[in-house]
Order: structure tokens, then C-alpha cells, then sequence
């Protein structure tokens, strides 16, 4: 079943996001928790920099990334940088519990290294690392994380992560496989703006070319969208 949250803006999603975050931080022991780039989580990060920093134990929390684009951290492409400037530099968070993608290394090397990694750290079950939440956005082409219409068998790989290439642009990232994703506790979409209303129209419909959209295939997911993305589920 797919649960929806439909607010205002970007603004107010990202808002009654982090509120619901602060309460799912508390309730844990420790929290393992894939992050996505993209649009929606950079204004999260900031209200979770500017309202919560001392209101949540971050000492619990473990930062790792559902994809990330293979450049140097340095770069302006890359996940991690926009989330150490917006969050990671301002809580007081030990670096130990920060998990990031070194996307500056050999893609094939490094989504095996990472999987691995994750494979250690998180609690296995039949085989497949459990996330307790992962963030995840929605292109307009239907891609999330970074599993896109044209390499929609990457739903399905064996590995825990895989090099995925951009079509437009050929960048190479290193993304979180479906069954992975799926296997999660708890799946949170953030997704906002009118461009991405008839794909989700198409994917709550089960109409059209949805099955050809990799987001689809994430169930069990809560989404969160603004009118315009939520138009979509009307
Ligand atoms: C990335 C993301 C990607 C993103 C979507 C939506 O690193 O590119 O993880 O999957 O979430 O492209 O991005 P917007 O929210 O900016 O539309």
C-alpha cells in the first residue's frame, strides 16, 4: 500500500518531514539511514541544520547513500558535498557514523566496496542488508535512486550495489539495487514540483507506461509531495 502525505510546497514537505524524522530518531536505539540527493532533501537538510541540530541525538544516527554521482567530494555533482555543507557540517554528528560513497574511486571497485560495507554493518536478512529508512527522490523520468528506465534490470541485481549511468549525460554512479531498497524497513519518497505529476499519476493509476518506471517497483513506500507532484495521485 502506498501511503501519500501531500502538502503546500517544497517547503512544507521538507518541514513536516524532518518533524517526522526527529520522532523516529527518538524512538530508535541507533538508526541506519540511507540519504538521496536532489531537490527536497537539500531544503530538509537545512531545516534539520537550522531547527534540530540540538534536538536530535545524532550520535545514534548513521548516515549512509542510496546513490551518488562518481566524482570527487569535492565536486559540485556530489551528494555527500551538498550534504556535509547543508547538514553534516553543522550537528554534531562523530564521523564514524558518516558512511559515504567515495565516489572519486574506480566505479566498479567502489560499488562493490560500499556494498560490502553495507553488507557488514547492517543486519542481514535472507541475505539483503535492511536499511531502517531510506530517502528516496523521483526524476521525472521516473528514476529513483539512481536505477533509470534504461537500466531497469539494476530493480533486480544480485549485488547490493551497482555502477548506473546516466542517460543523458553518461556520469557513472553507484546506486543501491531494488531488492535492497525494497527490503528496507521503511521507504520515505520526497517528491515535489509539476513536472513529475503524470508520472506519479501513471504509477498510483497502474496505467500507462508505469511499469517501465523504476519507482514503481519500490513498494511499501510513504510518499511525500507537494500539490504539484500530488496532483498526480487526484
Ligand atoms: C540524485 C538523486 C535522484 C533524485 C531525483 C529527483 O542523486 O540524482 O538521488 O534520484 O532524487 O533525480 O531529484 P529532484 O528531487 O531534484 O527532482
Amino acid at each position: 500500500m502506498m501511503k501519500t502525505h501531500i502538502f503546500k510546497n517544497n517547503e512544507a514537505v521538507a518541514t513536516a518531514f524532518a518533524e517526522f524524522l526527529q520522532k523516529e530518531i527518538a524512538q530508535a536505539e541507533k538508526i541506519n539511514i540511507a540519504l538521496s540527493g536532489g531537490s527536497t532533501p537539500k531544503v530538509l537538510f537545512d531545516i534539520l541544520a537550522k531547527k534540530y541540530a540540538a534536538k536530535i541525538d545524532w550520535k545514534k544516527v548513521h548516515f549512509y547513500w542510496g546513490d551518488e554521482r562518481c566524482v570527487a567530494p569535492t565536486d559540485e555533482e556530489s551528494n555527500y558535498k551538498m550534504t556535509d555543507e547543508k547538514l553534516l557540517q553543522h550537528i554534531n554528528i562523530p564521523p564514524q557514523n558518516i558512511h559515504r560513497v567515495l565516489g572519486e574511486n574506480d566505479p566498479t571497485e567502489e560499488a562493490n566496496r560500499y556494498g560490502k560495507l553495507i553488507e557488514w554493518n547492517l543486519f542481514l536478512k535472507d541475505g539483503l542488508p535492511i536499511f531502517d529508512l531510506i530517502i528516496l527522490g523521483m526524476g521525472s523520468d521516473g528514476h529513483t535512486a539512481s536505477i533509470f528506465p534504461h537500466e531497469i534490470e539494476l530493480l533486480n541485481a544480485a549485488e547490493t550495489c551497482a555502477v548506473a549511468v546516466h542517460p543523458e549525460s553518461g556520469q557513472r554512479r553507484i546506486t543501491l539495487t531494488g531488492n535492497v531498497i525494497n527490503a528496507a524497513k521503511q521507504i520515505h519518497f520526497l517528491v515535489t514540483g509539476i513536472s513529475k505529476t503524470s508520472v506519479i499519476k501513471e504509477i498510483f493509476s497502474e496505467k500507462g507506461n508505469y511499469k517501465t518506471y523504476p519507482a514503481s517497483a519500490i513498494k511499501n513506500a510513504e510518499w511525500w509531495m507537494d500539490e504539484g507532484a500530488g496532483a498526480g495521485t487526484l
